[in-house]
């Protein structure tokens, strides 16, 4: 049988992404047999905010990676010893590539894997030091330990017609939630969230599902200010003069929050007068000030080791200008990493498929196809109050 072609969103240099012509996937990582693997005809793809340091060249990303790491899809070939999964069965891929076997991989810390990647703990589909593994903003992709990593949906129906917030299961809605459950968010808490990029909003639904009694989502670009109000926050426009305690007290009555989720990383811009200027610690620093004694600060956000667009000698190299002393002297806890999606994927599927939460219309999901990948990342990096989603093979959009 002749193998489908296969196309791919190529990172091309900063600012630059293509579809192009890509190899069709094999059960292998070059000299890797991957025999536990599965190969998928991809029925969704989203974009991140996590492609988009990438592509603007803020990372040592090669040029020509494949990019990809949110994927849903359909299970074409299976490696012999894939035992519990079946050709045919459309699953939800979360993005840490995990073992299973590894201590790491036994705690639950399916982030921190440490047999995918020769380099460092974790591993990734198409990300930069994430052990060249090939993306899956493509037609086909490859998935290596299917049994342990993958989630399959229970009805093949259901799951089609709930694809725009199954979607997110691949990353941000778990990844949103990791950030709440590790801010240590529950029935009456109130939370901060900064950034309303779809990782915040989908951090600020999570707050809502965990029972928080406020939810204040901030933010310098208006649009997704107002996606967040759509589904009951409080919003803060950080473009607005003024400390931060005051504009709380005017929402809260109290100068501190219980929980800050920080869902912007290390391409934070200032607040108020120093707005667009870029402030890679802003965002820590103000989780310090703002969270009360004791409390949490979940940092989903992207912190990285190279940065050779930074502003300066120190940030180049991910070092920060922290006032730590503050965090220590409030007791605070911090929580960093990537999100162990597997922790969170199967509840949240529940929770979807029960009508418990509305995802999709809470990060504002928007279908379109491969080919309008270079449009979706220029709309995205603009700041459209957005979550796109790639349908490679037109099954939702026409
Ligand atoms: N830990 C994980 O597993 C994981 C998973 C997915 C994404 N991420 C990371 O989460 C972050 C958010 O992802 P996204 O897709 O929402 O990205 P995004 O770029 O769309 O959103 C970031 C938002 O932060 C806003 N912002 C900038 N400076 C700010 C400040 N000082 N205060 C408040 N808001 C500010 C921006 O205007 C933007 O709307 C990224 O760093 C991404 O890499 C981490
Ligand atoms: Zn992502
Ligand atoms: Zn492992």
């Amino acid at each position: 049988m002749s193998q489908p072609s296969n196309r791919g969103v190529v990172y091309k240099g900063p600012g630059k992404v293509a579809v192009e012509s890509i190899p069709f996937p094999e059960l292998a990582l070059g000299d890797r047999k991957c025999n536990h693997g599965v190969i998928l005809k991809v029925l969704t793809t989203n974009i991140c905010g996590s492609d988009q340091h990438m592509v603007r060249g803020r990372t040592t990303a090669p040029e020509g990676l494949v990019l990809g790491h949110e994927i849903t899809g359909i299970i074409l070939e299976k490696g012999d010893d894939v035992e519990f999964l079946e050709v045919g069965d459309i699953v939800s891929v979360p993005f840490n590539i995990a073992c299973g076997r590894c201590r790491n991989c036994k705690a639950g810390m399916t982030g921190i894997c440490l047999n995918v990647n020769p380099a460092r703990p974790g591993a990734a589909y198409g990300y930069v030091d994430m052990g060249g593994w090939v993306g899956g903003q493509s037609d086909y992709v490859m998935v290596p330990y299917a049994d342990f990593n993958l989630l399959k949906f229970p009805d093949k129906g259901q799951a089609k017609e709930k694809i725009a917030d199954l979607t997110l299961l691949s990353d941000i809605f778990p990844t949103g939630f990791h950030g709440c459950v590790t801010a240590g968010v529950g029935p009456g808490s109130t939370v901060y969230i900064a950034g309303a990029g779809p990782v915040g909003l989908a951090a600020a639904v999570s707050a809502q599902l965990l029972g928080a009694a406020c939810v204040i989502v901030g933010d310098m670009i208006e649009d997704r200010l107002a996606q967040a109000r759509s589904f009951g926050c409080e919003t803060i426009d950080l473009r607005e003069e003024g400390d931060m305690e005051d504009k709380l007290e005017v929402i809260l009555g109290e100068r501190e929050v219980d929980a800050f989720v920080d869902c912007v990383g290390f391409e934070a811009h200032g607040c108020g007068c120093n707005a667009g200027k870029e402030a890679p610690a802003t965002v820590l620093n103000s989780a310090m000030t703002i969270t009360r004694a004791g409390g949490q600060i979940g940092i989903p956000g992207l912190y990285v080791t190279d940065d050779p667009g930074a502003q300066d000698e120190a940030a180049k190299v991910g070092a920060l200008s922290m006032r730590f002393g503050l965090g220590w002297a409030k007791s605070h806890s911090f929580h960093t990493g990537q999100c162990p999606v597997m922790k969170y994927h199967r509840a949240l599927m529940q929770a979807i498929l029960f009508d418990k939460v509305k995802i999709a219309d809470a990060v504002n999901v928007q279908m379109i196809s491969l080919d309008q990948a270079p449009q979706g990342y220029a709309d995205f990096d603009g700041g459209a109050a957005k979550k796109f989603v790639m349908d490679p093979h037109g099954e939702f959009v026409a």
